[in-house]
């Protein structure tokens, strides 16, 4: 029969355990560092999950369900499944991910020493041992031997946990046995030096996963599928290698039903984002090792990590490196990402960036939101906003960035009669920048996804023509948003109008009239990414920034990969420095000691930051009944506060 979608191998239906899962599209654990209260399962936690099964994944796995309260929770709000009262938040998270045709899953997890060591939201450490395979002090605190009877009652929790989750529902589970976590502490030789039956050897390190998965099967039964993560190379030394990766895999292939191959451990910020590969990474870097593993074993096996273009999941299914892609991050970019595939709307995804905004949101607020999509952390409020009867409108929105496109995209969706002026010949604001960057040509897709939206939608689209006052008064708008961007500042210092002088922003797609030597004023993010893709292109680059460190205005993950990325291709960093005047020959610079020195540099990029538009704001802000400003024109910032600004006020209206 002829198939009607070209994805035909990633929607080919595959049978597990006892089950039929109707794609090759599994929804990979993404755990809410606010997922839980008291151990519960909350709505906005539940409205989270069920988004991705009305997306169309075949499985949509909760992440972190604790299975030892007292030893094994690495943050407070995560769910406690030896608590008795979480069965009915588990029950109707169940049911709401069936209602979709998808099959729910949950993690099973331990946070072994981290258990005790860390508190992501609270107290937790204050009160608690940290028990680990072995004894160590750490910089987060002290970590105890675990003692045998412990590691028993721990093991026997896992079975118990899955018991729970069985009864709640749920018709698969996934074992939590990579990255770093309690499973792996007791695998890697790194973190285990016990001499007693699970410590050693290799067979007496895998001992306690071994145990655990027997004590599951004989809570579970036969046929209730069985996954479980692993970390197919640790990528540290003394660590689990590849080799003893496909070891592991060969060792309980008979005890499980699905092995999930992740990668690296969570022992440092380097190692974490090779599990979740930023944009400076290649895509995929883990299908080798998959690949590798399925050679040797006998039961399916899925991928996961930075698989972000659909044609990558396809010829992964289709080549038979993998049984089965699990995604992360990119189905919070796009929860309906298996739908669009399947109905041929590729051009609608929104791929995934690898930005890493989603755990720098957790980090540093304790929340959950994305770059490219301002549902994410919001799905149960949305819902409600989104199905709010609303009377048609006519709402002019000036500049066509990319929170002026949201939010004419989002208002035409709900029946707005929307018309988009923007003064330029291409829209897409800063965002087109970006496709001349090779680490973040995933903005430049974005772009193009608003773009081909907006053209699709009934907007009215006026391009090169700048908005006055008289126009708005023509269009007689009931709302007007205004999303005009923001303009970059540069530093009042003597020579800054300088032939050699270039803004950031005009570096780019014009690198042939950027000397060889570059100096960069200013260590922001923006000077930090101008720096990293110029020498990606082979300059010899220096970043001058006056705070103490670069990059602080973006979140840590990012800021660890560019860092890792702009010292391999030898940026030279002078931080506590100020630049006190350009000269033919370069940047004369004010170090920390208060000497002068003068930075040789063919060319000088100012890279100052940004200042909000006001004017028109000032002139309009009467001139319709409804007037708002979005992005970067409220406050210069990054592209997720103009893509949700966008969508948000369009919602509102
Ligand atoms: C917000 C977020 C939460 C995550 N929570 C978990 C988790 O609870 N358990 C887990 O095993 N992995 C977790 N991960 C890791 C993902 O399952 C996945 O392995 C990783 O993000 C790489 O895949 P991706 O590139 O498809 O996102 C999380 C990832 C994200 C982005
Ligand atoms: S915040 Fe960035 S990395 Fe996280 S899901 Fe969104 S686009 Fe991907």
């Amino acid at each position: 029969m002829k198939s009607i979608t070209k994805y035909s191998n990633l929607f080919k239906p595959i049978t597990i355990g006892n089950l039929l899962f109707k794609n090759r599209i599994f929804s990979a654990p993404t755990s809410l560092n606010w997922g839980a209260v008291d151990g519960n399962l909350t709505p906005e936690t539940i409205a989270y999950y069920e988004l991705k099964a009305r997306g169309g994944a075949a499985v949509v796995t909760m992440g972190e369900s604790i299975v030892h309260t007292l030893t094994g929770k690495s943050h407070d709000r995560q769910i406690e499944l030896d608590n008795p009262t979480s069965l009915v938040g588990l029950s109707q998270l169940a049911k709401a991910i069936k209602r979709h045709g998808a099959v729910p899953s949950a993690e099973l997890s331990h946070g072994g020493k981290w258990g005790g060591l860390i508190s992501m939201a609270g107290s937790l450490k204050a009160d608690r041992v940290a028990y680990g395979p072995s004894a160590e002090m750490t910089e987060a605190g002290e970590v105890k031997e675990m003692p045998e009877k412990l590691l028993l009652e721990i093991i026997e929790s896992f079975g118990k946990g899955a018991a729970v989750l069985k009864r709640a529902g749920f018709e698969m589970c996934m074992v939590h046995a990579g990255h770093g976590w309690f499973f792996g502490q007791f695998l890697s030789p790194k973190t285990n030096h016990r001499t007693d039956r699970f410590g050693g050897s290799f067979e007496n390190r895998a001992r306690v996963l071994v145990m655990a998965l027997e004590s599951i099967r004989r809570n579970v039964g036969p046929g209730f599928p069985i996954e479980v993560r692993m970390s197919g190379d640790e990528f540290i030394s003394g660590g689990i290698t590849a080799e003893e990766g496909i070891k592991l895999a060969k060792t309980i292939e008979g005890k499980c039903d699905l092995i999930n191959v992740s990668a690296g451990m969570h022992e440092n910020l380097e190692l974490y984002i090779r599990t979740h590969p930023t944009q400076f990474a290649e895509k995929g870097p883990n299908v080798y090792l998959a690949e590798a593993i399925r050679k040797e074993v006998k039961i399916p096996v899925s991928t996961v990590g930075a698989i972000v273009d659909p044609e990558m999941m396809e010829e992964i299914i289709a080549s038979g490196k993998a049984d089965i892609v699990e995604l992360g991050r990119p189905l919070l970019a796009d929860p309906y990402l298996p739908n669009k595939l399947r109905e041929g709307k590729e051009k609608e995804i929104t791929k995934c960036l690898r930005c890493m905004g989603c755990f720098g949101e957790s980090l540093k607020t304790e929340t959950t939101s994305c770059t490219v999509n301002p549902v994410i952390g919001n799905e149960f409020n949305e819902w409600i906003a989104k199905s709010q009867p609303t009377t048609p409108k006519k709402v002019m929105i000036i500049g066509g960035g990319p929170g002026g496109m949201k939010a004419a995209i989002t208002a035409a969706e709900r029946g707005h009669d929307v018309v988009l002026y923007e003064k330029s010949d291409t829209l897409g604001g800063a965002l087109k920048f970006a496709k001349y960057v090779d680490f973040k040509y995933g903005l430049y897709e974005f772009k193009e996804v608003l773009e081909y939206l907006l053209k699709k939608s009934t907007v009215c689209i006026h391009m090169n023509t700048e908005a006055t006052t008289e126009t708005v008064e023509s269009e007689n708008p009931d709302v007007l948003l205004l999303a005009v961007g923001a303009s970059p500042i540069l530093p009042c210092i003597k020579g800054i109008d300088g032939k050699n002088v270039k803004l950031a922003e005009d570096v780019y797609g014009n690198e042939n009239q950027v000397g060889e030597t570059v100096v960069i004023l200013g260590g922001g993010l923006v000077g930090c990414e101008t720096a990293a893709h110029l020498a990606r292109r082979g300059k010899k680059v220096t970043i001058v920034e006056m705070r103490q460190d670069i990059a602080l205005d973006s979140e840590v993950f990012y800021r660890t990969a560019m860092k890792v990325d702009l010292s391999r291709n030898n940026v030279k960093v002078i931080t506590n420095a100020i630049g006190l005047a350009v000269n033919e020959v370069g940047l004369v610079i004010k170090t920390q000691d208060g000497n002068e020195k003068l930075i040789k540099a063919e060319t000088v990029i100012s890279a100052a930051g940004y200042r909000a538009d006001h004017v028109l704001f000032q002139e309009m802000s009467n001139a319709a009944p409804v007037v708002q400003i979005i992005g970067d024109c409220r406050r210069p910032g990054k592209v997720t506060n103009a893509v949700s600004d966008g969508y948000y006020i369009a919602l509102d209206i």
